[in-house]
Formats: structure tokens, C-alpha cells, sequence
């Protein structure tokens, strides 16, 4: 019985601030290396674009992770949920989550924190109707989104509060 060769592909790109080589499979999918890597917060949901589990940032801008292949990331630049802080040095987009209740069991937030990010990069006081255009596509099963929208409020007001500060 022969074995088939396995072809794998070397991929150049950028995780949370650092170059980084990858060897992978062709038709891998970016959910399946990012996990596989220990990036844990790039969750696992629908496989198939929609319930946005799965979303890093792809350039700043929220993508499905699960939809993407590796192969695909050449020279571009990703961002997960590690990247912005983590329980000990929480990011303020993360204090605000937690302040207004918008984690329960906390499987959506992850990529609800990336898509929240990416609108405050472009919109500092963004309103109710902008907010619910970035959180379209993130499902979560626990809150009723009500929470959460108000966490994004209220994270916009920490993310201005601490650019003034300096
Ligand atoms: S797992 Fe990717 S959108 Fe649901
Ligand atoms: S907090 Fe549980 S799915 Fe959103």
C-alpha cells in the first residue's frame, strides 16, 4: 500500500504583532491553525459564516475565520482576542462587557470584542443603529443583545476616557 506524499504550504503573515511562518495543509482553514496554535479565543460555532464565533481580524477588519483559508493570509495581518488583553490587563472594550453584563457564557464575546474594536478604530461615538451593524452576524445564544449593545456604548466612552488621558 503506498502513502501519499502530503503537500503542505509555507504561508508568511502577522499574529497579534508578531511575523510569523506557518507550514500548512493546503485547503486548511484559518479557525482550524488558529486554534491549533493556542489563540483559544477564536471559537468554534457554525462553520459556515454565521454566527460569529469564529471572527479575528483580518487587516482591522472582523472576518469569519471559519470560511478562510490559511493558504489565503499571505502577508496579511490577524488579530485575535488575545492580542487586546486578557483577564489580568483587560482592554477596556473587555471592562465594558463585563460591567454592563454582555457576558453570560461568554462563547460570542470573543469575536463581538474584535468587531467592537474595529468600529471604534473608524467611529468613536458610534450610535445605536451603527452598533447593531457591527454586531450583525455575532450570535449569542445567552443575552438578548441588549447588554451587549450597551456594552459597546459604554466601551466607547472607556476607549475615549483613556485615549484623553494619554
Ligand atoms: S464558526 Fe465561523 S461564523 Fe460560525
Ligand atoms: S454570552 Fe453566551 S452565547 Fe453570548
Amino acid at each position: 500500500m503506498s502513502v501519499a506524499e502530503k503537500t503542505t504550504i509555507q504561508v508568511s503573515l502577522t499574529i497579534n504583532d508578531q511575523p510569523q511562518r506557518l507550514t500548512i495543509e493546503p485547503g486548511e482553514l484559518l479557525l482550524d491553525g488558529r486554534r491549533s496554535a493556542g489563540y483559544y479565543g477564536v471559537k468554534r460555532g457554525c462553520e459556515a459564516g454565521t454566527c460569529g464565533s469564529c471572527v479575528v481580524l483580518v487587516d482591522g477588519t472582523p472576518q469569519f475565520s471559519c470560511i478562510l483559508h490559511a493558504a489565503g493570509m499571505e502577508g496579511r495581518s490577524i488579530t485575535t482576542v488575545e492580542a487586546l488583553g486578557s483577564t489580568d490587563s483587560p482592554h477596556p472594550i473587555m471592562e465594558a462587557f463585563a460591567e454592563e453584563a454582555g457576558v453570560q457564557c461568554g462563547y460570542c464575546v470573543p469575536g463581538m470584542v474584535l468587531s467592537t474594536h474595529a468600529l471604534l478604530d473608524q467611529v468613536p461615538q458610534p450610535d445605536e443603529d451603527q452598533i447593531k451593524t457591527a454586531l450583525d452576524g455575532h450570535l449569542c445564544r445567552c443575552t438578548g443583545y441588549v447588554k451587549q449593545i450597551k456594552a459597546v456604548q459604554r466601551a466607547a466612552e472607556l476607549v475615549r476616557t483613556r485615549r484623553e488621558q494619554g
